[in-house]
């Protein structure tokens, strides 16, 4: 494996541009976000963690414009910059929450944005359950749970999607870009040179992250085929598909189910421009004594329990 130029902390946020910020923000705050600061041409929305925020849409024509990635340290910033093929100086964000970022272009030409030093926030509450599971009875003695008729409650941001007809050269531009590696790669059915799908998660070593922060699957389009945001558990999730579903029932995708490689429980949505988000509670988290593998894509694409993946989320590549 190569030495990467660095390793990233997390993914930061995604910045999208759409022509209407009224109509962004109400579908946003469906979904599940909340405002930060909407300027007269961006809207900054985050979730209930104590990040500034997870979200940007600037006003103009649609277009997904960056993704934007956490370094751990100012000085990677300063190598990625002096390193990484094609990639800006060291910019200070002239925006709300500030910060500094290197701007680059991954194998297909979509940009990235490497970022540090933006501001925290405090957190936001939140509303939570406790289950009277089949294993675990009496969690919750005399208890009543009530779940609200309200947006899903979204915590942070966790991956991005990315859609290459060169999976290969796109995967291995990442590992050495931004130092992520393979959790999980899934190969064509007969054919298992034929790389389909490869799940990449930060590598922080020993500590146990998300089965990935980024993934890219095979297709003849180049770009996002989603970005995802984890919610709080699984009555949150649907109780926000209620919510979505009464307000925008043409924009719902895919889900319920659940993933085999992740894990994750998901249901996929359409914005307003098309541009897909995944809302998803429960994770495999991995670190470093995780074993790679390749799956067969009857086994690794296949959803464990709920729909599987229907033609418009798999052809899903936003630019
Ligand atoms: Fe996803």
């Amino acid at each position: 494996m190569v030495e990467p130029i660095i390793r990233i902390k997390d993914i930061a946020w995604i910045r999208l541009r759409s022509p209407d910020l009224d109509l962004q923000e109400e579908y946003l705050t469906t979904f599940g976000l909340h405002r930060v600061e909407r300027t007269a041409t961006a809207l900054y929305m985050r979730g209930t963690d104590p990040v500034h925020h997870i979200h940007i849409t600037e006003k103009g024509d649609p277009a997904v414009l960056r993704i934007g990635f956490w370094a751990n340290s100012l000085d990677d910033l300063h190598k990625l910059s002096k390193e990484g093929a094609g990639a800006s100086a060291v910019e200070s964000l002239d925006e709300p929450g500030g910060g500094k970022r290197v701007r680059i272009k991954e194998h297909n030409g979509m940009e990235l944005e490497v970022v540090w030093g933006v501001e925290g926030a405090a957190p936001l509450p939140v509303e939570t359950h406790t289950l009277n599971a089949g294993y675990d009875k009496l969690a919750r003695p005399g208890a009543l749970l009530r779940v609200g008729h309200r947006p899903s409650q979204v915590k942070r941001i966790g991956h991005a999607v990315i859609s290459t007809p060169e999976i290969e050269k796109s995967v291995a531009w990442a590992q050495r870009h931004l130092g992520i590696v393979a959790s999980d790669e899934v190969h064509a059915e007969d054919d298992p040179a034929m790389l389909l799908a490869s799940f990449n998660r930060v590598d922080a070593g020993e500590a146990y992250v998300d089965h990935h922060v980024m993934m890219f699957g095979r297709h003849a389009s180049v770009g996002l085929n989603h970005i995802s945001f984890e919610v709080q558990d699984i009555d949150d999730l649907a109780t926000g598909h209620d919510t979505l579903m009464r307000k925008y029932p043409d924009l719902h995708l895919w889900g319920l189910g659940r993933h085999t490689l992740g894990a994750q429980i998901f249901d996929y949505w359409r914005d307003p421009w098309g541009r897909v988000h995944e809302h998803w509670t429960d994770t495999d988290v991995l670190n470093s004594s995780h074993e790679y593998r390749r799956h067969p894509k009857s086994t690794g694409l296949h959803s464990q329990w709920g729909p599987q993946a229907p033609q418009a989320f798999r052809d899903a590549a936003s630019r």
